[in-house]
């Protein structure tokens, strides 16, 4: 059987209520990190937009670094387990606290490999701030320090998530839904 074609579905978070949850979400930052060497490093390429509105509401000086970290192949919509590092982080982290922006944490594995990696590397502390999070996938439990929404077990697109490089203009987070056709196709009983 061929993988159904893909449709934009319902919108599970609308751009304002992201918008009310970052502006949040970045008080709270400037209020832990003020005055303190931090560096946000965004997980490339789905936390871009988050990063982007994040790093704008947080009210102290610091340095934006980016990590590319692949777990999932294209057109697939579950991990494949093995995270890879493309491309890696260039900026001296010791003797800086580092906090992770990452869209979405699933399973758990690829920060889970993160945090460790990132751990070597002597930084001050590591903290997570994460858009969203699905607890009821979780493999791997990561402390998320700053997180947006937890959202039901759905595969989700928009404001930076794609599913198969498509979709991350969104300005809202939408679930993604096999198309109609496909599902008259493939009736449920
Ligand atoms: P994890 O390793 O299973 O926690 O997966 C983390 C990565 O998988 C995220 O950074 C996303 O790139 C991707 N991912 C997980 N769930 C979704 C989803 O619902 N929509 C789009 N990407 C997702």
């Amino acid at each position: 059987m061929t993988e159904p074609t893909m449709r934009i579905g319902k919108i599970l978070i609308d751009e304002a209520t992201i918008s009310r949850r970052v502006a949040e979400l970045g008080g709270i930052i400037t209020e832990q990190y003020r005055g303190q060497p931090l560096v946000v490093l965004a997980v490339l390429k789905g936390s871009f937009v988050f990063a982007a509105d994040l790093l704008r509401a947080i009210d102290t000086p610091l340095a934006v670094e980016f990590v590319g970290l692949r777990s999932y192949l294209g057109g697939s919509t579950s991990t494949s387990g093995v995270v890879e590092i493309t491309p890696d982080v260039k900026y001296p982290l010791g003797g800086h606290h580092v906090l992770v922006d990452e869209d979405i944490v699933d399973t758990g594995l690829t920060l889970d490999y993160l945090i460790k990696n990132l751990a070597t590397r002597n930084p001050l502390s590591v903290r997570i701030a994460a858009l969203l999070h699905k607890p009821s996938r979780t493999l791997k439990p990561i402390p998320i320090d700053y997180l947006g929404f937890e959202i039901p077990d759905e595969f989700v697109i928009g404001y930076g998530l794609d599913y198969d490089g498509r979709y991350r203009n969104l300005p809202h987070i939408a679930v993604l839904q096999p198309d109609d056709e496909q599902l008259a196709l493939f009736p449920t009983p």
